[in-house]
């Protein structure tokens, strides 16, 4: 089963700073794994079937670390206020509106399609409070074939009455609930999913502790985003060394966690981020459009802390993590103004952050070098051609400053096309 070669113009990352192209290569799909990119077909191979795409770009699939299905409603709303502003005037009383089994449905199958059509082929949902509708997004998520991590939010303080949970006990116990139904998927799974610390109390935080030990659950969070939040939480836990120790005091870092944003990070925050072995999650464009700050992506790479790209929907309004490597090049580069000990970030490095960089979250996940789950996508980018011609690295390197969904022509993940 899902065994062919695919025919065309290949190009993935190789380490975080060289990419490998290939013209006219084969790129080998054994049993849903890549085994391989070759110059010719592997005799072993002959007798599988050939996809003919000639001419065209074929790449990994792209990786989204970090999205809110919620708030796929929202996007491009609001971007006047800065993080805490506008969760309390746009995003709470949004999420509140899930409760309504059928409002999630309508807005969750929009969301869904959006995503399936767009590069990502997996990505780490933040839902609601409610199972109902949570579940709702995970049944979609399966139908469309994308590969995805998918948490019921936790919060239990200072949010409304209308969306926050009634106590610790209250949540935990629809925590547990909602992991009963989760069996069912194939492509979709469960991540335990603590809003941030502004909205779980302690006690919640030592229940969801031990949750995450009794299943083996990943964690996903907010840290260090915005200035503003940060000083709350200083507020919020003066005992804590830091931000991201407030999380480790309840024994929630490790290497299936995703912290997004990380933008105010200092040294001894990276530190215990890289111990650790947590996934920091850029999302450059939220980062602006809510007055965040431009991360020290360079600093966290360098002191060997795991980072993939976030969309953060609808604190980003694009959910293509074309875009996203884009921002991430050019916040960069606004960065480095402020920090000259920053260089911005090359291609070859966005392109790795949003392929193998968010990749690993999943296992071997955002390359083609062989035993790699075969997640691809064809790009037909004829219609992007200059009357001069262009090296496979720019072709790649226009696609994903475009960022445009239409020309992908055909998705594969874990070996089975989506389209
Ligand atoms: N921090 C807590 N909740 C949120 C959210 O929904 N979006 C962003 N960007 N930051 C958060
Ligand atoms: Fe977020």
């Amino acid at each position: 089963m899902k065994t062919m070669i695919l025919k065309g113009d290949i190009c993935y990352s190789k380490t975080k700073k060289t990419l490998a192209c290939l013209k006219n290569g084969f790129l080998v799909c054994d049993s849903g794994l890549s085994a391989g990119v070759f110059p010719t077909i592997p005799e072993q191979y002959r007798r599988f079937p050939l996809k003919e795409y000639t001419g065209k770009l074929i790449i990994p699939g792209l990786i989204d670390l970090h999205t809110h299905g919620p708030q796929f409603s929202l996007r491009s709303l609001g971007l006047d206020k800065e993080l805490l502003d506008w969760l309390e005037a746009l995003v709470f009383p949004e999420e509140a509106k899930y409760s309504d089994i059928s409002y999630a449905e309508q807005a969750y199958t929009a969301a869904v399609g959006d995503v399936k059509k767009g590069p990502n082929t997996r990505a780490c949902f933040f839902g609601t409070v409610h199972t109902p509708s949570t579940l709702r997004l995970m049944t979609l998520l399966e139908e469309s074939g994308l590969v995805c991590r998918v948490g019921k939010v936790n919060m239990d303080r200072n949010c409304p009455d209308s969306l926050g949970e009634a106590s610790a006990e209250a949540s935990e116990t629809a925590t547990r609930a909602w992991l009963g139904q989760c069996d069912a998927y194939k492509n979709v799974a469960p991540i335990l999913t603590p809003r941030f610390i502004p909205s779980c109390t302690d006690d919640l935080m030592r229940r969801l502790s031990a949750i995450r030990k009794e299943y083996g659950l990943p964690v996903q969070s907010h840290l260090s985003e915005n200035l503003r939040e940060m000083a709350w939480v200083r507020e919020l836990c003066p005992e804590s060394t830091g931000y991201a120790d407030a999380y480790a005091r309840f024994d929630l870092l490790g290497p299936e966690t995703i912290m997004a944003h990380c933008v105010w990070s200092d040294s001894a925050e990276i530190e215990l981020l890289a111990q650790a072995g947590v996934f920091a999650a850029h999302c450059p464009q939220s980062n602006m459009n809510l007055s965040s700050g431009a991360a020290p992506v360079r600093k966290l790479l360098a002191g060997g802390v795991r980072v993939g790209l976030g969309s953060d929907v609808a604190g980003g309004v694009h959910p293509s993590i074309f875009r996203a490597m884009t921002d991430a090049i050019q916040v960069s580069k606004l960065r480095r103004i402020q920090d000259a000990e920053d260089d911005p970030l090359t291609l070859e490095e966005a392109f790795y952050l949003g392929t193998l960089g968010g990749g690993a979250f999943f296992g071997a996940v955002g390359s083609f070098e062989a035993g790699y789950e075969f997640d691809a996508l064809v790009i037909d980018d004829a219609s992007l051609a200059p009357p001069f011609p262009l090296s496979l690295r720019e072709r790649l390197e226009r696609v994903v400053y475009l960022s445009e969904d239409r020309h992908i022509i055909a998705k594969y993940v874990r070996g089975a096309p989506l389209f």
